[in-house]
């Protein structure tokens, strides 16, 4: 396919709401909570905030220039910027970081499916505590019921990829963004009515300055990458179906609101519902796969209807958000393929289907009966979020506000953010500014700190 004949977004409403696709999942839902419970509640979500405006859309930004010019997948966008040089690895380990997250993401995204079914067919009722641990841990370690719902959640999303950008990611996006954004409004005001649960919302609101270290600055910083899909070209292939007239910086204003309004709406249906039952809120998984089960239960156990409708809606609410992000990963490789080695798009699809369904398979067994197989002490799956989220990730992002901020042409980058001078943007010179010292910098530092070289 030449450059010129791509089809674009059909609306810049459809570009915002796919783009908010794929920053809008597992990140928001499962991870922000639990970090902002650990790292000192409104403190931590106050310097995420910052993270988000001053690193997080710069970068966006970055991103989306780079995709809507060369108007090539992010494998090739780099090659068409920068021809004949080393810079298109960025593009190509973009390539392999979504590929791989895509593999072990599915994975997760899966077991959604399973607690949809179980939230419907009543399996959580008249549970103790212990039996929603066991509940969890039998089903996540089975060899079987995980991989069937990988398959179901890569069909799906192999499915809405097949169908194209117009008819199918931007149709979809359309349609579920709102539905999820009306579902965590609905379930934060439950989870907000219920008695006792101003302790919760206390937890998640108040801050607490004396929690501030070091380390909740890089926490911020990296779930605010992972949270807005930055560092892997996930959005600069994107942006590479923006039309000429979308506005690259309100764009990525209006992402960035829209994730951090749902990650903060994911923490106010976790915590005060998980205080008003005296549960204390657990980290990593077990949050929303664990506890939760739990709160509905008892949250509503005088009302079973109500803890049906809640629990299922919330595992609705976390597949489809996370359908979305599946989405935006298969597409990163899908039209890189298509567009590189002129596969059909259906073909391009196929293969990358095959390929996560493979990562996904290794990545859920290593959680059971492969657990015994190691890299560097973690279990396959494990290493993989290891190496993807803390190692790839920050690399590319870095990389990426390295190539915009110094290697682009400055014409190019004016050009971009400003639509061929057709917009006025204030914020130019400290936009540059960012991504040739702050964000690299500030990468930088994430990066040596999950590397746990600070300590
Ligand atoms: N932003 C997604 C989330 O918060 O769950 C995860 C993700 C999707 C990361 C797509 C990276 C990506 F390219």
């Amino acid at each position: 396919m030449s450059h010129h004949d791509r089809v674009n977004f059909a609306s810049k409403l459809g570009a915002v709401l796919a783009v908010a696709g794929s920053a809008v999942g597992l990140g928001n839902i499962w991870r922000f909570p639990y970090e902002a419970g650990n790292h000192g509640g409104a403190a931590f979500i106050l310097v995420y905030l910052g993270c988000v405006f001053i690193f997080g859309l710069p970068i966006m930004m970055a991103e989306f220039t780079i995709g809507r010019r060369s108007k090539a997948s992010t494998g090739e966008a780099f090659h068409v910027l920068a021809p004949h040089t080393p810079w298109r690895w960025v593009g190509y380990l973009g390539v392999l970081t979504s590929f791989l997250i895509l593999g072990y993401y599915s994975v997760v995204s899966g077991w959604t499916l399973e607690y949809i079914v179980q939230a419907m067919t009543g399996g959580f009722s008249n549970k103790t505590s212990a039996d929603f641990v066991n509940m969890f841990t039998d089903f996540s370690q089975n060899p079987f019921r995980p991989l069937c719902y990988l398959f179901v959640f890569i069909l799906l999303t192999h499915l809405v990829v097949v169908k194209g950008v117009e008819k199918g990611i931007e149709r979809f996006a359309k349609l579920l963004m709102p539905l999820l954004f009306i579902l965590v409004v609905l379930l934060a005001v439950c989870s907000v009515l219920l008695p006792g649960a101003e302790r919760g919302i206390e937890f998640l609101l108040k801050p607490d300055f004396s929690k501030v270290t070091p380390d909740v600055f890089l926490s911020a910083m990296g779930q605010a990458f992972f949270s807005l899909s930055l560092g892997m070209g996930c959005l600069s292939t994107y942006a590479s179906y923006f039309g000429k007239d979308t506005r690259l910086g309100r764009t990525a204003m209006s992402v960035g609101i829209i994730d951090t309004c749902v990650a903060v709406l994911s923490g106010l249906i976790i915590f005060p519902a998980a205080f008003s039952v005296g549960i204390q809120p657990d980290a990593g998984p077990s949050l929303i796969f664990i506890t939760l089960p739990n709160v509905f239960q008892q949250a509503f156990s005088g009302i079973p209807f109500l803890s049906f409708v809640c629990s299922t809606l919330f595992y609705v609410l976390l597949a489809l958000a996370a359908l979305t992000s599946t989405i935006s990963l298969h597409e990163v490789s899908t039209v890189f393929l298509h567009e590189k080695f002129h596969f059909t798009r259906k073909k391009a699809a196929y293969i990358v289907s095959c390929g996560s369904l493979l990562i996904g398979i290794v990545s859920s067994l290593a959680l059971g009966i492969w657990s015994s197989y190691t890299i560097a002490g973690m279990n396959i799956f494990d290493a993989l979020d290891y190496l993807t989220a803390k190692i790839m990730l920050p690399v590319g992002g870095m990389l990426t506000a390295i190539f915009v901020g110094w290697v682009l042409k400055k014409q190019i980058l004016r050009d971009e953010i400003t639509n061929y001078g057709s917009l006025k943007v204030s914020f130019y010179p400290v936009f540059v500014f960012i991504l040739k010292f702050i964000a690299p910098i500030g990468i930088a530092l994430i990066f040596i700190n999950e590397l746990g070289l600070l300590k």
